[in-house]
């Protein structure tokens, strides 16, 4: 799947741009489908909103629940003083999650295949597992930063072995709210833990090593069909998108069956679900 040189890259880097990945009618399923996913969904009186600013407000029932279900998440500024929606309910959602890929026929087609075992293979992971996925809407005008993190951080293993698959739907630009990454930065510690508790979540400091700053940023500008993967250490954020124009992305996250699953991780599977690799 990858030549010696790619792989080469991705282990000084820490990531890797892989253009034309995905075919438009493949895209424009998962679209129709998340579509679909969002005209279906009731919001309850519990409003979940997903936001890394306040890890508090995401410790709610929804949350934890979806981890082996498909639950719709809203923005943190989808709704006004009044708590009615500013923009329609499919311009509000911050992402569905986050078992798509095993729950929905059409996700787990996407999700699954031989071009993706070979690639998995090749970044290092021999059993794959996939935990998670979600469909990310970045919707215009409203859609929400994502601080400098480590997806580590919410899939802890030991050894680190999550690896983050991220699938561009629409193009994705600086304008959009695009990812940036630091180049070569997974060979820094992990500094945060994503702990749970019975019902309760928490973030937990490990290393005080600061962010990088903005000049070891790199913007990954990429056209719709693009796949990135990344390490789990490798930091990255994304900024808001004030833009006219939305940025959907899809990402799955998987670890290898031969490092250690942290007990504490805020995933739970339920018992008919086993986790599963990518054939
Ligand atoms: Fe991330």
């Amino acid at each position: 799947m990858l030549s010696d040189a790619q792989i080469a890259g991705y282990l000084a880097d820490g990531y890797i741009v892989l253009p034309g990945f995905k075919p438009a009618a493949e895209i424009a399923a998962l679209c129709e489908r998340a579509r679909q996913i969002v005209d279906a969904f009731e919001p309850s009186a519990l409003r979940s909103i997903f936001t890394t600013h306040d890890q508090a407000r995401t410790s709610n029932v929804e949350f934890l629940a979806s981890a082996d279900r498909v639950h719709c998440f809203f923005e943190e500024e989808a709704f006004d003083a009044q708590g009615q929606l500013r923009q329609t309910k499919a311009q509000s959602i911050n992402k569905i999650g986050h078992a798509l890929h095993d729950l929905d026929p059409v996700f787990q087609r996407f999700s699954h295949g031989p071009e993706l075992a070979a690639l998995a293979r090749d970044l290092g992971l021999l059993r794959p597992q996939l935990w998670q996925s979600m469909f990310i809407f970045k919707p215009p005008g409203i859609g929400g930063e994502v601080k400098w993190h480590q997806d580590a951080t919410f899939l802890q293993t030991s050894p680190c072995t999550v690896t983050g698959f991220w699938f561009a739907l629409e193009d994705a630009t600086r304008d959009n709210g695009c990812l940036w990454v630091q180049p070569g930065g997974q060979r820094s510690p992990l500094r945060e833990r994503f702990v749970r508790d019975g019902d309760a979540v928490r973030m937990e400091v490990l290393d005080t090593s600061p962010w990088p700053g903005t000049d070891d940023a790199v913007p990954v500008e990429v056209q719709a069909g693009t796949l990135v993967c990344f390490h789990g250490l490798l930091p990255h954020y994304s900024a808001p998108n004030r833009s006219a124009q939305s940025r959907h992305a899809y990402t799955l996250h998987a670890v290898d069956a031969s490092s250690h699953w942290a007990e504490s991780n805020w995933m739970r599977r339920r018992a008919d679900l086993p986790l599963r690799g990518f054939v």
